[in-house]
């Protein structure tokens, strides 16, 4: 168990382990996942849009929701079931309040039209909440709550997903991996950063585990009878992953009810498709009507010092004396923080040879230039 674990954690340092695949610089991912999206036929700024989120949940170490995720989108517009020239539009305001209609637009298009919609909103407001339905799958939550957090809010990001997740004393899935994220501004471009699917991991990292041939640890997944379930391809083709907490006596029925408060937030609110009734991860045989909700929150609007009492608390979680003295306590966010600088070191990324395989067959099949290399020495 405990092999298997540090195998999966170091996805995390696939940049600066020893592979037989080449550092990728992230310009070239990006320049990659632009030219796939435009052989579609997507407008240029959709198909940067994408590569921007893919290629940034790649830098932050989320190797499960960047290029892993590619071929996916890529499917969703050949089959049409996702509109990758649709544009969202809003179809009530009310204040600092929108309902908005993606229009089953490409998800990261939907979530940046909502996004922006938001931090405007909270700009005049003080506070915001803008709920969309009609979407598709919008990769990283965290890229939407950067976004506002750079320009000083706090923010919310969730969204709905197939189902996936099996909720306490439950037989089959019944909640997607429904994500959650809540972005904070500190002092000097530091932030608190909690980004995460409301399961105990997110599909991906399951998807991670089949690309490397590895099995996944036992509190992930279960059988049909409700065993622990190791086998990576059968957790995501039977999907019954756990939901955060894992078993009853370890509180599982939290992650349970967190998915569901993002499923209130998301499809309720919206009026998007929600729970079972979302399409089966990967089943693209129609649009995937999924509902996002971006609440934007003006710090200024309360007690001064907002920040400089953020910076104050993350300094003492971090300083916080750790159990192991050779690993610190960290804040949500650190992870990708240091993720990002490794990355910056070793001057790209590096993906598995499954990954690469994947992307040699993207290339062909789209008549694209092949995700090429730029090769650095020290790693
Ligand atoms: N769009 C979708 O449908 C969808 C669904 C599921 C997940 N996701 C995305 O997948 C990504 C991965 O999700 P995940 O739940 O597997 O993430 P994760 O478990 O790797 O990390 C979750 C959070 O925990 C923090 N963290 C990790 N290790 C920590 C430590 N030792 N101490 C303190 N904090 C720590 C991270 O900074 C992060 O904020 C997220 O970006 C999420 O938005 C998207």
């Amino acid at each position: 168990m405990r092999k298997i674990v540090d195998k999966l954690l170091i996805q995390r340092r696939w940049h600066c382990e020893k592979h037989d695949t080449p550092i990728i610089a992230i310009a070239e991912v990006k320049r990659f996942i632009f030219d796939c999206m435009r052989a579609l036929n997507t407008p240029d700024d959709y198909s940067q849009q994408m590569a921007e989120i893919l290629a940034e949940a790649d830098y932050k170490g989320h190797f499960s929701h960047g290029m892993n995720r590619l071929a996916m989108y890529v499917g969703e517009v050949e089959k049409k079931t996702c509109n990758n020239k649709a544009t969202p539009k809003i179809l009530k305001e009310f204040g600092g309040t929108a309902w908005v209609d993606g229009n089953n637009a490409l998800g990261v298009v939907v979530g940046n039209f909502c996004n922006k919609l938001a931090i405007e909103k909270a700009k005049i407001h003080g506070i915001s909440c803008v709920s969309t339905k009609g979407s598709n799958h919008f990769g990283i939550c965290s890229k939407y709550s950067d976004d506002a957090v750079n320009q000083g809010f706090i923010q919310i990001t969730c969204s709905n997903t197939s189902p996936l997740a099996v909720p306490t004393r439950a037989k089959n899935s019944f909640f997607g991996t429904n994500p959650f994220c809540l972005g904070a501004p500190a002092q000097d471009g530091d932030n608190f950063l909690l980004d995460m699917a409301t399961t105990t991991v997110a599909v991906g990292k399951i998807e991670l585990a089949v690309r490397k041939n590895i099995q996944i640890p036992n509190t992930w997944a279960l059988d049909e009878v409700g065993r622990p379930e190791t086998n990576p391809e059968k957790a995501v083709q039977t999907p019954r992953l756990s939901p955060l907490g894992g078993s009853e006596i370890m509180g599982g029925y939290k992650g349970s009810g967190l998915m569901m408060m993002v499923e209130v937030l998301s499809g309720i609110l919206s009026g998007s498709m929600y729970g079972p009734h979302i399409q089966r991860f990967g089943k693209m045989t129609e649009p995937a009507n999924l509902g996002h909700c971006f609440i934007v929150i003006n710090p200024e609007c309360f007690a001064p010092g907002f920040r400089s009492r953020l910076s104050k608390i993350l300094k003492e979680l971090r300083t916080s004396q750790p159990i192991d003295p050779k690993k610190t306590v960290k804040a949500a966010g650190d992870p990708e923080r240091e993720h990002k600088l490794a990355v910056d070191r070793a001057g790209g990324v590096r993906y598995v040879k499954n990954q690469m395989d994947t992307c040699e067959m993207l290339a062909k099949k789209l008549n694209v230039k092949p995700l090429g290399t730029v090769l650095k020495s020290g790693c």
